[in-house]
């Protein structure tokens, strides 16, 4: 088993966009039985809350259902159950650094370090932008997604 947990600032926008998109990969490709796929924010502002209304539509158009996610905040024990922890931003990354301890496993860095040519790149914050921003955040992850399934099943 391959536990995944892909993370962002609120956990409505990116990395429930990022959950779909990498499940869905997983699961045409037959894989579901060895993989567990979860997300979680940094900040616990929309702590409950479904999807962002416009990563629900922009995933719904490719296929990819958001409808029984809801956000949560990361919290410490997160590295140590999870095997990859994956942040959309710079920002994102360090604040998972932070709560690292002696016990975390997890390996960390960032999505877009998945896809040659993009080491160091971020999954922009779509939050206050509009439409558009959506649909660049689900081409993104959904390269990544292709990139990093490719290097988990090995
Ligand atoms: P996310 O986007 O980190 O991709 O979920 C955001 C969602 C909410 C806020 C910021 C970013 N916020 O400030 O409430």
């Amino acid at each position: 088993m391959t536990r995944v947990l892909f993370v962002c600032l609120g956990n409505i926008c990116r990395s429930p966009l990022a959950e779909g998109v990498f499940r869905a990969h997983v699961e045409r490709a037959g894989l579901a039985d060895r993989f567990e796929i979860d997300s979680a924010g940094t900040a616990g502002y929309h702590v409950g809350e479904a999807p962002d209304p416009r990563s629900v539509s922009i995933a719904h158009k490719h296929g990819v259902d958001l409808s029984a996610q809801r956000a949560r905040k990361l919290v410490a024990a997160d590295l140590e159950r999870f095997d990859e922890v994956l942040a959309m931003d710079q920002s994102n990354l360090a604040n998972i650094r932070r709560l690292a301890g002696p016990r975390s496993s997890a390996r960390t860095g960032l999505f877009l370090d998945e896809v040659p040519g993009s080491s160091g790149a971020e999954v922009p914050d779509p939050y206050y932008g509009g439409p558009n921003g959506f649909l660049h955040v689900y081409r993104l992850v959904d390269e990544a997604s292709e990139r990093l399934l490719a290097r988990l099943r090995g």
